[in-house]
């Protein structure tokens, strides 16, 4: 306990998880740690247990991004989510945004802590944060994750620690800075991927910490399958295609990379294990997953930037075992950090993220299926695909069984407009649009990108958009969305 709460007057603080929990009332905002990883456990539990008992509440939920079952699931099952903000990637949760039943409002992840700061979420009644200490000064050292805490921590009224048993090794990882607010803010100081700015903890004022409790719960762990063949071919034309503009000269070697979440992002960073050009990688992302410790191991990674980091278990222990060696690689750090359209355009990022449906002119739907139903938010996609050197944008050409084509006439919910996808890849093929014009990106992307089964009916689409309409992007208005009313009709894109 002296270990982990090193400012003594704060050890009076602790309290069991319930106690804690009435500093949450109905309609508090709760701002949570928390980006895929990091997020607090008992809390959640304990109103789910008030609630249980017949308290009727609700709170208004914002965290980092996107948090486990413990968060997300366990309160949106209990009925005790009224609002949540940003990214979410949970079932139940989603169901209820789509029932309106939860109120949602999606955002770029770089521009939400200064969003909170300027007021724009309403009051930070309670921040609950998960940390593997306090420091003698009474700072906090967070766990898995940076995301927004700093600034929740900054600005909330109360607070809450929730003192994880994750090795206090972990302390040095983070690299804690928070920019001024316009119109003072200075250019942020990172010039390579590695860059220290700031502090190794948030900084806290202890006064307002009402409660400590100590968790032994972890993270719960993504599984990563091994890249299915689809996400493998796509790693490989992005990989030939990086090689191939680098060797004629076109694009300067040891840019940095992004890659998003999911299967495909992994298996990208896998596909740089396999490759002897590849060497002195510099990964400035978002999440950091299993494939960077890969690399890591293989002495091919000169620094990784991330906010979080989610691992598997194997992973976990893997880097809980010999974190000394990781921490020299690694830095943590706020997501207006880690997304900064400032930094991600300066450092020249290849930004590769991943797409629901893309058009054949080019502009991509992340977020919405059928343009109605949420899937999980914008992220940081929009934050790197509109500020990196080179972007990719990725999609298995298929869905559903093969009922669902990801090439489209027009895209049923717009994230990025063409003007900030340069390379549309699928296992099909890649096509780099930028020295295309509107036309010849949809021909490229039809023949390229699509599915054979679908490639005949988008062709007749855009012939006779051609034709009978003309213009820069021809288009048949009436018929732009016969694709995804076939498929609400029949269950499938086919005709
Ligand atoms: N129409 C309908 N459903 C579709 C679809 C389409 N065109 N494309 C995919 N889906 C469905 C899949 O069938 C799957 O459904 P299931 O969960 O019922 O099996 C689901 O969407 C997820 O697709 P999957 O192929 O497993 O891809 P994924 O896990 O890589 O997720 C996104 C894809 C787009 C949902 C995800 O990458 C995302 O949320 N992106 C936006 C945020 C982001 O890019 N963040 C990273 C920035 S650093």
């Amino acid at each position: 306990m002296k270990d982990r709460i090193r400012f003594r007057p704060l050890q009076e603080k602790i309290t069991d998880p319930v106690t804690a929990s009435q500093h949450i009332q109905n309609g508090t905002n709760l701002f949570v740690s928390g980006f895929t990883a990091g997020y607090p456990k008992l809390i959640p539990r304990a109103l789910v247990q008030r609630a249980a008992a017949g308290e009727k509440f609700k709170i208004n939920l914002f965290a980092g991004a996107s948090t486990g079952d413990a968060v997300d699931g366990v309160l949106a099952e209990a009925g005790l989510v009224a609002w949540r903000r940003p990214y979410m990637s949970d079932r139940t949760m989603r169901r209820q945004i789509n029932a309106d039943i939860i109120k949602f409002k999606d955002d770029h992840l770089s521009r939400l802590a200064g969003q909170v700061r300027a007021g724009d979420w309403g009051k930070a009644d309670v921040a609950v944060v998960e940390a593997v200490a306090v420091t003698d000064k009474g700072h906090l050292v967070p766990t898995m994750s940076v995301g927004n805490t700093p600034t929740y921590v900054r600005e909330a009224a109360k607070i809450i620690i929730e003192i994880s048993s994750e090795p206090s090794e972990l302390e040095g990882i983070h690299d804690i800075f928070i920019p001024e607010d316009p119109p003072y803010r200075m250019p942020i100081p990172i010039y390579r991927t590695g860059d220290r700015i700031g502090k190794p903890f948030i900084e806290m004022d202890p006064r307002r910490v009402v409660a400590i409790l100590f968790s032994d719960a972890e993270d719960s762990c993504p599984i990563f399958t091994e890249p299915d063949p689809g996400a493998r071919q796509m790693a490989a034309h992005i990989l030939d295609f990086v090689r191939h503009e680098i060797r004629k000269d076109r694009l300067p070697p040891n840019l940095p990379w992004q890659s998003g979440v999911g299967d495909v992002a992994n298996a990208v960073l896998s596909g740089f294990m396999e490759d002897d050009f590849y060497r002195d990688l510099d990964v400035y992302s978002e999440v950091l997953q299993d494939a960077v410790l890969d690399l890591i191991d293989l002495g091919k990674v000169r620094a990784a930037s991330g906010s979080s980091m989610t691992l598997s278990e194997r992973a976990r222990t893997r880097f809980f075992k010999e974190l000394y060696r990781y921490k020299e690689k690694i830095v943590l750090r706020p997501v207006e950090i880690s997304n900064s359209p400032e930094v991600i355009r300066r450092l020249g990022v290849i930004a590769i993220n991943t797409a629901i449906e893309v058009d054949i002119y080019g502009h991509v739907n992340s977020t919405h299926v059928t343009g109605s139903q949420l899937m999980n938010g914008i992220g940081g996609s929009g934050d790197f695909l509109r500020n990196g050197a080179l972007t990719f944008i990725v999609t298995p050409s298929t869905a559903k069984n093969g009922c669902i084509s990801a090439i489209v006439p027009m895209v049923s919910h717009v994230d990025h407009s063409e003007h900030s996808v340069d390379v549309v890849v699928t296992e099909q093929g890649l096509v780099d649009t930028r020295p295309l014009t509107p036309r010849q990106v949809a021909e490229q992307v039809i023949k390229t990108c699509a599915h054979p089964d679908y490639r005949d009916l988008l062709w007749d689409y855009y012939q006779r958009a051609v034709h009978s309409h003309g213009g820069h992007e021809p288009h048949l208005l009436d018929e732009a969305f016969d694709f995804h009313n076939r498929y609400l009709a029949t269950g499938s894109m086919k005709a």
